[in-house]
């Protein structure tokens, strides 16, 4: 209702205007039109009076000469000699030889050659020269038509809004509608879309209701994922712990050292679900400042030296030196380098070879660390950053990894502004690559110029 009446106010507060102003323009116009035809006729008329003075050289032939004059334009004439006295009128004989009235209107004077022989009076007694009858009748006319006009356009414009209002009232409904369920919670209906504006918010309406479908999905297999994980670690502690009650199993080191195991495992999973969750929500504390990652990769390599050596793999840091600063969090980039290297170690066979290098290009630094191990399929390759995937569920289990390594690098990553991906072939190995923004230079204080 508030639609039509926006679009009716408008257009009434048109169509008055341009009746107004047609109007106005009309009556001027056909004020000027008759205002010009009037005084050509009295000229002429004038005209024809001082011939006929001339002819005669009096006013002997007036009367018949007003009368056949008034009978020609329709017009009451009245003939005043020079000195005032009226000696024909075309419309009542009352007045003849009387002086002429003074509140007559348009007088013409009538001259021959230089001295004024008389004066002619048109419609002497009419109210004013513009008011003739037939200049109203043509006035009506045109309002008449300005009205009529304005009515039937009013009647369109009415007719046209009102179909409008309502298509797009429909159209809002249904939206309204769709929006309404969406926040009931059911993501299956979809806006019909249309052309235009609505159209358009239809369109960002269903994208909103995909995706909140496709997070509400990753969600329901989120916590679903989360249980299998839990479920195993949790059903061998339990197994041992009744073999403990029934005496089956002995409470010796090697049960303790397994269930210590499994427990570390629940811990780890507890671990990366907390760091996960923060970092997707973006709570993550991450302090960004200028990092030396030659220092950070030395810190990992010497900590995991000796898992390396128990799995027999080479672990080299084959980094330079000296490199720029990145910008990150040292605490948070030891992290990242630490999954990308133990995961480097877990999918090698012993005898096989690890190392991390780094170069600076285009004021970015990358890390990299490769291996000559399993190497990575190219479809997996796109999919081993997601959360809780392996390539190798049952092989990935056994080494005690629940597929939240690489996701938790990515976030990690992308929270210091840099980018992670891998580059592998199948048997050949993998090479995992993180760029990381290099750190501004500090800012040298310009000298100070000395004050006048
Ligand atoms: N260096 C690597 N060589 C071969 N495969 C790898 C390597 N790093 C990761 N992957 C594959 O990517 C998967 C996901 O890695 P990640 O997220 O760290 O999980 P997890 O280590 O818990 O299995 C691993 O299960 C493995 O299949
Ligand atoms: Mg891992």
């Amino acid at each position: 209702m508030r639609l039509l009446l926006a679009t009716l106010v408008p257009v009434g507060v048109a169509f008055i205007s341009v009746g107004v102003l047609a109007n106005y323009v009309a009556v001027a116009r056909f004020n000027a039109f008759f205002q010009s035809d009037i005084q050509q006729r009295d000229a002429r008329l004038v005209g024809a009076f001082s011939h006929e003075y001339l002819f005669e050289h009096s006013w002997a032939n007036a009367p018949d000469a007003v009368q056949r004059f008034a009978l020609l334009t329709g017009e009451r004439l009245v003939l005043v000699d020079a000195k005032g006295t009226v000696l024909a009128d075309s419309g009542s004989a009352t007045d003849i030889g009387r002086r002429a009235a003074a509140n007559w209107h348009r007088p013409e004077p009538i001259w021959v050659g230089s001295q004024q022989v008389g004066t002619l009076y048109v419609n002497p007694t009419l109210p004013s020269r513009t008011e003739s009858q037939q200049e109203g009748r043509v006035l009506a006319n045109v309002n008449r038509s300005l009205l009529l006009g304005l009515l039937v356009a009013a009647a369109v414009s009415l007719l046209v809004s009102f179909v409008a209002a309502r298509t797009i009232g429909r159209q809002m409904a249904s939206l309204i509608d769709v929006a309404r369920q969406i926040g009931k919670g059911d993501l299956s209906p979809r806006a019909r879309t249309v052309s235009g504006e609505l159209g358009e918010l239809a369109v960002a309406i269903n994208g909103m209701a995909a995706d909140l479908q496709r997070s509400l999905r990753l969600r329901q297999q989120m916590v679903a994922d989360v249980a299998h994980e839990l479920r195993n670690p949790l059903q061998n502690i339990n197994g041992y712990l009744e073999a403990l009650k029934d005496g089956v199993a002995a409470a010796d080191e090697h049960t303790l050292n397994i269930l210590r195991s499994e427990s570390n495992v629940l811990r780890q999973l507890v671990d990366d679900l907390q760091d996960l969750s923060l970092a997707e929500s973006g709570a993550m504390a991450i302090e960004l400042e200028p990092v030396r990652v030659e220092e950070q990769v030395r810190a990992v390599v010497s900590s995991m030296q000796p898992r390396a050596d128990e799995r027999r793999v080479a672990l080299s840091n084959d980094l330079p030196l000296e490199l720029a600063p990145v910008q990150a969090d040292a605490r948070r980039l030891r992290q990242v380098i630490s999954n990308l290297v133990s995961n480097a170690l877990k999918y090698t066979q012993p005898g096989g070879r690890v190392w991390l290098t780094a170069a600076v290009e285009n004021g970015q630094l990358e890390l990299t660390v490769a291996d000559n191990g399993s190497g990575i399929g190219q479809r997996d390759q796109e999919l081993i950053f997601e959360r809780f995937y392996r390539v190798d569920p049952a092989r990935a289990r056994a080494t005690g990894g629940a597929g939240l390594g690489l996701t938790i690098a990515k976030e990690l990553v992308q929270a210091m502004h840099g980018s992670i991906g891998v580059r592998s072939q199948p048997v050949h190995g993998s090479e995992f690559w993180v760029r990381l923004p290099l750190a501004q230079p500090a800012a040298v204080p310009a000298p100070v110029a000395p004050h006048a």
